[in-house]
């Protein structure tokens, strides 16, 4: 596993050539004043943007249907003009994880995130569509969940590093103890409280994905993969830029920044296993919603939205959500169905033990974190 993920940063890395900045710019609002006008929702999505960008093609690929609004964070060597699914921009450089602390230290954030109820982090390289977008934070926030990530798509072209991201379509969402960084959605709460304060010391943001649901205590249900939707992260990215090219000052590479990360959030085999986890948990599964379950109530919204004229191309469930005002109800058909096929839910308490739990153990035990 370990060697792995270090295998998929070396090639990443490869990938991204020499030219990656290694000078950093503080970051800054580039665009005058915040603009709510084209609005779209209770959703964000917070993104350092580079020029190799695929949200254009990809994320809003249909505009004018998206639930969300952008946030990016250029870090291309000009701001470019503004997009109309974007409430404002930042511009500035450095690793991914000190944009984002800056952003939320800006002054325009406070004018910002009393207006979403939860926010996408996402990576400007992965591939999905307006609407894989609209279902991950809709699912996210019927099944009141607090982090969670869409799937990734099985592809020989999608670039894994934990094998349990990925999308097994069995199911609708899964529970887990394990989020990756890569587009974690999360509340505004939980960004503000929790999150947000671990981007101090993080560039590259290795050993974030552990430290998350640490702090949020591993609740057996709110964290979770979205199985319903994939997304695609290509393994390799022409001319990417390598977040990897900033020298953490305490830490130094990626690798060191994870056993700072366990570290400094105290992730000792005793604190972990005190919440009857195992230490470094991302093969666990605490709960299944499985398809059948989650289809149950479809069907009774189907019935709902043959009465109401609404957009053709969307699929039942997203048409109720997309339809104005309308979210409420299909909140409400989706928990009414899931109480009324809860004699058929199938919730199954799985735990796969990881073929060796301690696999990671040799990041705790080296010789331990650079001053
Ligand atoms: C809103 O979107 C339209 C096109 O979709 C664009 O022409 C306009 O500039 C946008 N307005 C703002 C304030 O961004
Ligand atoms: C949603 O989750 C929050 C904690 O994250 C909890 O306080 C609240 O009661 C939950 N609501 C429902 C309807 O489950
Ligand atoms: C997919 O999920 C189902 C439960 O719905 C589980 O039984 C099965 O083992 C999972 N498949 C994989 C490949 O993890």
């Amino acid at each position: 596993m370990v060697m792995r993920l270090l295998a998929l940063a070396a090639l990443a890395c490869a990938m991204a050539g020499k030219d990656a900045p290694r000078r950093m710019v503080p970051v800054t609002f580039t665009t005058g004043s915040l603009t709510f006008a084209n609005s779209s929702g209770r959703n964000l999505i917070l993104a350092p943007i580079g020029a190799n960008s695929v949200h254009f093609i990809s994320w809003l690929d249909d505009a004018d249907s998206r639930t969300f609004d952008i946030l990016p964070i250029y870090y291309t060597p000009q701001p470019p003009t503004p997009c109309p699914a974007c409430i404002g921009a930042y511009h500035g450089q450095g690793p991914k994880f000190q944009l984002l602390h800056q952003v939320l230290r800006s002054q325009q954030w406070q004018a910002i995130h009393p207006r979403y109820d939860a926010v996408m982090l996402a990576d400007d390289d992965i591939i999905m569509s307006t609407h894989t977008l609209n279902e991950a934070f809709r699912i996210f926030g019927t099944f009141n969940m607090t982090l969670a990530q869409p799937t990734l798509c099985r592809h020989p072209q999608v670039g894994v590093s934990h094998g349990v991201v990925l999308q097994n379509q069995s199911n609708f969402i899964r529970y887990t103890p394990f989020v990756e960084i890569m587009m974690p959605i999360m509340t505004m709460d939980v960004l503000n409280s929790v999150v947000g304060p671990t981007f101090e010391d993080a560039y590259t943001g290795w050993g974030l994905d552990f430290v998350w649901p640490f702090l949020l205590k591993y609740p057996r249900r709110g964290i979770g993969l979205i199985d319903a939707i994939c997304a695609i992260h290509p393994k390799s990215q022409a001319g990417k830029v390598c977040p990897y090219g900033f020298t953490h000052p305490k830490a130094g590479d990626a690798r060191g920044e994870f056993k700072y990360m366990i570290m400094k959030y105290g992730l000792t085999d005793d604190a972990v296993e005190s919440y009857g986890v195992d230490t470094y948990p991302q093969d666990i599964t605490w709960e299944f919603v499985t398809l059948e379950v989650a289809r149950r109530p479809a069907v009774t919204l189907q019935q709902q939205v043959e009465e109401e004229p609404s957009s053709p191309q969307l699929s039942p469930l997203a048409r109720v959500s997309a339809g104005p005002g309308s979210d409420w109800r299909a909140t409400a058909f989706l928990l009414t169905g899931l109480l009324a096929g809860s004699a058929m839910l199938r919730r199954r308490l799985t735990r796969h033990r990881p073929q060796n739990p301690r696999i990671l153990q040799p990041f705790m035990s080296a010789e331990g974190v650079k001053p």
